[in-house]
């Protein structure tokens, strides 16, 4: 069975690298990832689609499930919130194989993002520039959906503050964040707060640690039931995480996400993915398990390619893990191919489970 998997794999590997991805890198990533984003809620609405694409990708082994924060994840592998804005592919990305889907970011109101060219593939560098802006549906429309559906992985809201000018001054940012999660709280398994999203109005203003405080004592306020993560930016200094740290101990906040994309580059706006902010995820991942002695759960994100990419953040302190570039790069299939290659790595190092490898590079 297993070496049918092994097979398996490697074919589709083949077939994405050299007919799929030239064929869809000849046109406009945002047009392929509409296109994309229209087959995949088809394919997940029938189930003999399902099925099949199951039956193409799909690896599950016990080494990988996971109990976090009372909630159950076959496997730590997550598709990144901005990949699924609108919650649509739940259920396909079930069959994909992931463990868990983060949708959105979602905000209070519907938002057509940015204007003019939006998300660009940087080949060499294996990165995408990304300038969309936060478009989706609003929570009405796509939390009203959701009520309705029900699915066999848990899936996150990642929340962020409507894209407009209205919302830069802090009162009503404040309250945009608040009326979503309000709005959605009979829907998802956990929320991440999203205050590091690099290309809306008004910037970051949620990273300065007085508005940050002032945002987490209205969510604490809510008494929310799920798990809330922080999603942080990879390009914050050490000692300004630090503070961040602090004012989390004092509010409700179960976790981190490290990292969304970095600002740090010379293309004017927008932010990268990918290769480019792989190690300072790690870094980030490593630094806040070891300040805060495993007290937060760390999910990881950025530069995923591979199982050793995923192991390497698992080592350094993440419970759990995110992509949306790899896939990109190298296909659907990749998700298999992590799940099944961070089963090897287990073996190897003589885990019996996923759990007990979290953390270890830090002692
Ligand atoms: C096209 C695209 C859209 C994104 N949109 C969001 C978003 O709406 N909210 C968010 O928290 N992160 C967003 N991100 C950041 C990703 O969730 C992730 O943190 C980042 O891309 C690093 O992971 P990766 O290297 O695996 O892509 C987006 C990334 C990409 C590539």
């Amino acid at each position: 069975m297993e070496i049918l998997v092994s097979i398996r794999n490697k074919t589709n590997s083949v077939l994405y690298n050299k007919i799929v991805k030239p064929v869809c890198f000849m046109y406009d990533a945002e047009q392929v990832h509409n296109f994309f984003t229209k087959t995949g809620k088809f394919l997940g609405d029938h189930a003999l689609t399902k099925k099949t694409i199951s039956t193409l990708f799909n690896y599950q082994n016990k080494k990988l499930e996971l109990n976090i924060l009372g909630i159950k994840f076959r496997n730590p592998v997550g598709l990144s919130a901005g990949f699924d804005k609108n919650a649509e592919l739940i259920s396909i990305m079930e069959d994909v194989g992931f463990g868990f889907v983060e949708v959105g970011s979602i905000t209070a109101l519907p938002c057509e993002g940015n204007s003019g060219k939006r998300v660009d593939r940087i080949i060499d560098k294996k990165s995408l520039w990304v300038n969309f802006g936060l478009n989706n549906n609003g929570v009405k429309e796509i939390t009203n959906r959701l009520e309705k559906e029900r699915f066999n992985i848990p899936y996150g809201i990642s929340v962020a503050k409507t894209n407009s000018k209205e919302t830069v001054d802090p009162e009503i940012g404040i309250n945009d964040y608040v009326s979503s999660l309000k709005e959605s709280k009979n829907v998802g398994d956990y929320y991440t707060l999203n205050i590091s999203c690099p290309n809306s109005y008004g910037g970051q203003p949620f990273v300065d640690p007085q508005l940050y405080e002032s945002l987490l004592r209205e969510v604490h306020e809510l008494k929310i039931k799920k798990p809330v993560f922080v999603k942080l930016s990879p390009d914050l200094t050490k000692k300004h995480i630090d503070k961040l740290l602090q004012i989390s101990m004092k509010h409700k906040i179960n976790g981190f996400i490290c990292t969304n994309l970095t600002k740090k580059h010379n293309l004017g706006k927008g932010g990268l993915s990918g290769k480019i902010v792989q190690k300072k995820s790690n870094e980030l991942i490593k630094y806040i398990y070891k300040k805060t002695k495993g007290k937060y759960i760390i999910i990881g994100v950025g530069g995923i390619f591979s199982a050793e990419d995923a192991y390497k953040k698992i080592k350094a302190g993440a419970s759990l893990v995110q992509l949306i570039t790899g896939m990109i790069y190298e296909g659907p299939g990749l998700i298999s191919n992590i799940n099944y290659n961070l089963v090897k790595l287990l073996e190897r190092d003589r885990y019996n489970n996923i759990s007990e490898a979290i953390g270890v590079s830090n002692y």
